[in-house]
């Protein structure tokens, strides 16, 4: 057929679109991956799940050889993870940094992983950290580069280290007043030349969430985008939001720091949905359509405009995350612990109400819940029990606020022995105790309380997948049968 004028038009037009959207997936979203629960998604599962919602980079806690060659060849992006426990060891001892590159790097990068950044320990500096990490972070970093210069991957991968924003602060003014705190303030601005000598981005975790559950009196509307926030004023700037005024706190630092220029990257951003009254399906919606239609529009923020790349915290929920901080850390999932969307959320920032597509083919265990057994008349036992199985699995969801909280007693009990009991992959020996508790095949949840069933993910926590160990064991096994 021959293509007439306005065909081809038509055909113009409708690869200016189709190129649209490659650039709408491409430019891409960023998401945090935790794993600190008790069964977790396989990576490749993760891959899948990126891919599905046009989800372009991944930002590890840890460098895990085997997770990581999963990312090998899928056009994601990957910034890896060094766990604050290896900074002292990295910075005193240079062969572990050139060990770490060869054998957690490199050859990630040679099959084919996408590698720009190595986050060197994560929020290191944290006030509750009590010093520890103030000697070694930036002696690790320097260590960790240069074994990559060393290795000749020094101009393609970039050292960075993932900061709390509580590195900096401006009193009680405004963001002009910022500087780097005081008693980090001599290793903040070496790490910031460092960062600037090499072209490393700062990484910097802003949660509006925590403003508004530290401080009664903050003003909630200005954690949202809403534009409902009463401005506050700076230097003749507006700032209608916590996050612009945030980062911005931020640029006065680096600029008083000698790094104007220096690129930021926020590493992680997001809002829980259980475990506090403001952790919730209704405020983490409201955060997030704000969000998303804000860095779609790519202004930036007064004093660093532009498009900002992002991570969101986080992918998925982690149900064995210490509380220390409050019950809401075991729910910043994006998706629940089984990789399947909470709410509709639309990563393009057009407002759609479109869920995100969940985790396919999840392997769960078997449909069977652990209850308490109603039979039981003398509750005496009760109570130490329900401890044990708070204590050792995931209960926030019980507490005061959590989605749990206005369930009836039993049930209570039950959804402490069920969570102790699913942590546990369904081990018969974690449902006894001491015979208050019963395995049924009825689901246990009610409307408002959801008892989850966990997921398979035995092998993981050895790094490899179980199939390896279960031939490793067949094949001892065989020969053992056979020397005899
Ligand atoms: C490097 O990979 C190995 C497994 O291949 C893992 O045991 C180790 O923890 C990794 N190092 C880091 C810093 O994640
Ligand atoms: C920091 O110090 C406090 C009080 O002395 C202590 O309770 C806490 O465990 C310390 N934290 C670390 C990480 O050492
Ligand atoms: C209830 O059980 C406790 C021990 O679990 C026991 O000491 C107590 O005597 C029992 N009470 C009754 C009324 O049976
Ligand atoms: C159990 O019931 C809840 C609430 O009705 C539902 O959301 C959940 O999917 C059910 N679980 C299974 C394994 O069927």
């Amino acid at each position: 057929m021959l293509e007439t004028p306005p065909m081809k038009m038509a055909w113009t037009a409708a690869f200016l679109i189709l190129l649209q959207f490659m650039f709408i997936s491409v430019e891409g979203i960023g998401v945090n991956w935790g794993t600190q629960a008790a069964q977790n998604l396989p990576p490749s599962t993760i891959v899948q799940i990126l891919k599905d919602n046009g989800i372009s980079r991944i930002k590890l806690f840890d460098s895990d050889a085997w997770t990581v060659s999963h990312f090998a060849k899928t056009g994601i992006e990957v910034m890896l993870g060094v766990p604050n426990n290896q900074l002292a060891s990295l910075a005193k001892h240079y062969d572990k940094a050139k060990d770490y590159v060869k054998e957690n790097v490199t050859e990630a990068y040679k099959a084919g992983v996408d590698i720009r950044y190595i986050a060197v320990g994560n929020e290191p500096f944290l006030k509750s950290y009590n010093g520890s990490n103030h000697a070694t972070t930036f002696p690790a970093m320097q260590n960790v580069q240069k074994a990559l210069n060393e290795e000749g991957y020094g101009g393609k991968i970039k050292v960075t280290t993932p900061q709390n924003a509580d590195v900096y602060n401006s009193g009680s003014q405004g963001p002009s007043a910022g500087q780097f705190r005081s008693d980090i303030r001599d290793v903040m601005l070496q790490i910031v030349g460092f960062l600037k000598e090499n072209d490393a981005p700062f990484l910097v975790n802003v949660y509006p969430f925590l403003s508004l559950y530290q401080n009664p009196d903050f003003p909630v509307e200005f954690a949202f985008f809403d534009g409902g926030a009463q401005p506050v004023m700076d230097k003749g700037t507006a700032y209608t939001n916590m996050l612009d005024a945030n980062l911005d706190t931020l640029v006065w630092s680096l600029r008083k720091a000698g790094a104007p220029k220096l690129k930021i990257i926020l590493g992680e951003i997001g809002w829980p949905t259980d475990g506090n009254k403001d952790a919730n399906v209704d405020m983490a919606k409201k955060f997030y359509d704000g969000f998303f239609k804000k860095m779609a529009t790519k202004k930036g923020t007064p004093l660093y405009p532009g498009e900002m790349e992002y991570y969101l915290f986080s992918l998925t929920d982690e149900n064995q995350k210490s509380i220390a901080p409050g019950d809401f850390e075991r729910h910043w999932g994006v998706l629940r612990y089984d990789g399947q969307p909470k709410f509709p959320m639309d990563f393009s920032g057009n407002g759609r109400q479109k869920w995100p597509v969940g985790a396919k083919d999840v392997q769960y265990l078997d449909k069977r819940w652990c209850v308490f057994n109603t039979d039981i008349k003398n509750m005496t036992s009760v109570p130490a029990n329900v401890q044990y199985a708070c204590q050792m699995a995931d209960c926030t969801a019980l507490n005061h606020d959590g989605s749990c909280d206005k369930t009836l007693d039993d049930k209570k009990i039950s959804y402490a022995f069920n969570m102790y009991y699913q942590m546990n992959n369904q081990d018969v020996r974690a449902c006894d105790f001491e015979g208050l508790a019963r395995v049924v095949d009825q689901n246990a949840s009610t409307n408002e309380c959801l008892f989850p069933i966990g997921i398979e993910s035995a092998g993981w926590k050895l790094g490899r997948p179980v199939g390896a160990n279960a031939m490793v064991g067949l094949f001892v096994l065989l020969l053992l049968l056979f020397s005899h």
